[in-house]
């Protein structure tokens, strides 16, 4: 993006995050209960203090109703006993840039999220006096909100808490406000998860200062909008570029969409399918491989690089890689749906035609009852053979019928195609399923062909 389309664009953000925080944040009705602090323009503009961090606790003990906490909630003489369980393992949520001086709209969804998932304490690092309003001046005090951290996680450590026993959940900056604490430890903290880890000052940056995978000892990232407040180089053992990592199914393409759809739905959907992935309906396998093109292009399509295993977004260790050392800047690929649950699976669409005299395009389409996902393809005259990847919610078995239709170039009558055979097989393979084939077809235009698929899960 151009340099001097950034401001205009954080300005944008501005817009969005208000008329977000505005709809989305929930009235506090139990005011024994600890939240977020917030900040306007003016009070900031007043205060010479500039940082101020303070820490929210949820446990399953108190999973509606966050507790505050600092260094003096261990020690006994509290009025109120503190629901840390230094025994516990310890999650460190800590959100990113905020525009407005808000406070963050999903830190509870997420930290309840991870508690229904796992019986840890939950730190949530509430820094949004320093994250407002200037997004270089937040920059800048990243590191001083990191040092903060690792004072109380120094006092955590007396108490007996295990460094590895430490996973940051770190949002846009707050991803590199973890990167950073990790430095500080040396890469002996347990776990940084990222979420879209942002990318604008921290692109070219040393890795000193930003994420990078010896911050800790497993370090898993999602990117969802690479091109825009997002980074787009690895930063982790593992980085899941979700449709590539850059644009979001379900989010708006057109400027003169709202601004969410617009603005920040890329960015924030790393969020969203995160906490997705911590309810655990279905899995989200990132699948290894050197390009989005080469991945689309079917030429990635196993998990050997990991023994056999692909890795899963959510909480399992090491995002589930069994080998060890872990490989390092694994880029890895998934496709997802628009909404929760996000996920996909993925398809090897292999066509051959018979040579064509103009080049055409079809448009394949998976069936299911309700859903029906589609793909175009563009074939050339030089070209018979095909691969494509296609993605839908439903397995293979559960596919109930394809579709091609003769889509036509733009400028010229379209000629029928001749199909010898289109194969659908399901990947990273599942078992020895042989890939669902039909031979033999002519697609005329203006005519979809359609061929119902027989069969019956789990036979296999
Ligand atoms: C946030 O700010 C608003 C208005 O300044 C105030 O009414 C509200 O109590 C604040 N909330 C918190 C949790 O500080
Ligand atoms: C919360 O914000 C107010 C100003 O909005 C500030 O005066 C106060 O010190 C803050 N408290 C903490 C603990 O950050
Ligand atoms: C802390 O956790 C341990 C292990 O789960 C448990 O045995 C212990 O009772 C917990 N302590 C408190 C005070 O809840
Ligand atoms: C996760 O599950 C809870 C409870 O089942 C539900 O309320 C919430 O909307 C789900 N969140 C996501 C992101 O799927």
């Amino acid at each position: 993006m151009p340099r001097e389309l950034k401001p205009i664009l954080l300005c944008v953000f501005t817009v969005c995050i208000t008329v977000l925080v505005v709809g989305v944040e929930e009235i506090q009705s139990d005011e024994e209960c600890a939240d977020l602090n917030n900040t306007t323009w003016l009070e900031y503009r007043q205060q010479k203090v500039k940082l101020q961090v303070q820490y929210l606790l949820l446990t399953r003990r108190n999973m509606d109703c966050a507790q505050m906490f600092n260094q003096e909630s261990l020690t006994e003489t509290q009025k109120q006993p503190s629901y840390f369980n230094i025994s516990h393992p310890t999650k460190v949520i800590i959100h990113g840039y905020r525009i407005l001086g808000s406070k963050p709209s999903w830190v509870k969804q997420l930290a309840q999220a991870v508690l229904r998932a796992q019986n840890v304490n939950v730190l949530v690092v509430d820094w949004v006096y320093g994250a407002s309003f200037a997004y270089n001046l937040a920059v800048e005090n990243y590191k001083e909100v990191a040092l903060q951290i690792s004072v109380l996680i120094n006092q955590l450590q007396k108490h007996g808490s295990k460094l590895e026993s430490f996973h940051f959940i770190g949002v846009s900056l707050g991803a590199h406000v973890a990167g950073f604490v990790g430095t500080l430890f040396e890469g002996k903290i347990g776990r940084i998860t990222a979420l879209d880890p942002a990318g604008p000052m921290f692109k070219g940056a040393d890795t000193f200062d930003r994420l990078d995978p010896s911050d800790a000892q497993f370090v898993d990232a999602i990117h969802t909008d690479a091109d825009y407040f997002g980074i787009s180089i690895p930063v982790g053992h593992v980085d899941f570029f979700l449709n590539g990592g850059k644009d979001q199914t379900g989010c708006a393409r057109s400027r003169f969409a709202s601004m969410y759809g617009y603005v920040i739905c890329d960015h924030m959907r790393a969020l969203h399918v995160y906490m997705s992935a911590l309810n655990g309906s279905c899995s989200l396998m990132g699948i290894p491989c050197f390009s989005y093109e080469d991945f689309l292009e079917g030429r990635c399509m196993n998990c050997d690089v990991f023994k056999g295993t692909c890795p899963t977004i959510g909480l399992s260790e090491n995002s589930g890689i069994a080998m060890s050392p872990v490989p390092r800047e694994q880029k890895l690929f998934l496709l997802t749906t628009a909404s929760p649950p996000f996920c996909s699976h993925h398809f090897l669409l292999q066509l051959e035609v018979s040579p064509l005299g103009k080049s055409a395009e079809v448009e394949v389409t998976l069936k299911t009852q309700n859903l029906g996902t589609e793909q175009r393809l563009r074939l050339q005259t030089d070209t018979t053979v095909y691969r494509k990847v296609l993605s839908h919610p439903a397995t293979l078995c559960e596919i109930d019928s394809i579709e091609l239709k003769n889509t036509g170039a733009r400028f010229y009558r379209q000629g029928d195609i001749h199909v010898k055979s289109v194969c659908l097989s399901e990947f990273p393979a599942v078992g020895r399923e042989q890939p669902l084939c039909v031979n033999n077809i002519n697609i005329r235009r203006g005519a979809p062909w359609t061929h119902d698929f027989v069969q019956v899960c789990g036979i296999f």
